[in-house]
């Protein structure tokens, strides 16, 4: 490959299709079963393999108010790989973000995982797949699942991944509200841990292949200390019910809420609506789709 060639990819958001906190662990992290699905909506992140320095350029969505790059998780999953790989090269990198921030979209893990992919093949290292799902679980509890095939079960603090059938396809809308949450004060109003659910139905649905089922089985636990923090997941959930959608939730620790619909006509329909009664909420029209990695087209 010529020095000067860029390799552009996108690096999609997931949604939480379900998610049950089942305690809290020693280490502050709590243990966790929640099945995640890869959505359209994505990054785009341009690599170019080079000899020296690892450097990064951001800009898009709210890129003013992101943290300096040796911050950036790109940042921190390409020098991890460089240090433990012993390699001599470098990267440069432009990340365009179009995934919002504290919204429960996992933005930042994906790109972490995208970049372990592809410096994986630029820099000639061929590592097994899971060797980086090891170096991606020390990155972030989310990282590993952006490794899987893009719908997964996942539990401990996130990072024991089990790939399971997917429905790409499925029309989503992703409502963001005009204030993010952070997820440690999400999981920190949690309150007690009894009566658990198992995310049984959800994978049942999925294995079904039924997004009808789906809808009527979504669940996420961390809606209630979200309610708590904030005032946009009872407002979001108020909207949502009045719209005719499978189901819908807050994603991860929020602050997003997505619905799943029957057809894009009616999610169309819907995104009007929304925009309409909630001026300030962003709405992203996408779908679910498969994992992996994905050639950006132009
Ligand atoms: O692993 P990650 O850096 O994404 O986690 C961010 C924060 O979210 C943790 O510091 C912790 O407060 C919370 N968290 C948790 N239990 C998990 C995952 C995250 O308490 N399973």
């Amino acid at each position: 490959m010529p020095a000067e060639a860029w390799t552009t990819v996108l690096s999609p958001a997931k949604i939480n299709l379900f998610l049950e906190v089942l305690g809290k662990r020693d280490d502050g992290y709590h243990e966790l079963v929640t099945v995640m699905a890869c959505i359209s909506l994505a990054d785009r992140i341009a690599f170019r393999a080079v000899t020296g320095e690892i450097t990064g350029e951001v800009t898009g969505l709210a890129s003013d108010s992101l943290p300096p790059w040796k911050q950036n998780l790109v940042f921190r999953a390409l020098e991890l790989l460089r240090s433990e790989s012993g390699t001599q090269m470098g990267m440069q990198v432009r990340l365009e973000k179009r995934i919002p921030q504290q919204a429960g979209l996992g933005g930042g893990s994906s790109n972490a995982a995208t970049a372990l992919r592809v410096a994986n093949r630029l820099w000639g290292l061929h590592w097994s797949a899971d060797r980086l799902a090891e170096l991606a679980a020390r990155l972030g509890s989310d990282v590993p699942f952006f490794l899987s095939s893009g719908t997964a079960i996942c539990r401990g603090r996130g990072e024991r991944v089990r790939s399971i059938p997917g429905l790409p396809g499925v029309p989503v809308l992703i409502a963001q509200p005009p204030e993010g949450l952070s997820t440690p004060l999400v999981f920190a109003g949690l309150d007690g841990f009894a009566l658990r659910r198992s995310g049984q139905e959800t994978e049942a649905a999925l294995q079904r292949r039924d997004p009808l089922a789906l809808g009527t089985v979504l669940f996420n636990r961390l809606e209630q200390p979200a309610s708590r923090l904030s005032v946009w997941p009872d407002r979001m959930r108020n909207e949502f019910d009045r719209l005719p959608c499978l189901g819908h939730q807050m994603s991860g620790s929020g602050s997003c809420w997505f619905g799943l619909f029957s057809n894009h006509l009616v999610a169309r329909r819907c995104q009007r609506l929304l925009e309409q009664r909630l001026p300030e909420v962003r709405v992203s029209h996408c779908q679910l789709m498969d994992g992996g990695e994905s050639l950006a087209g132009d």
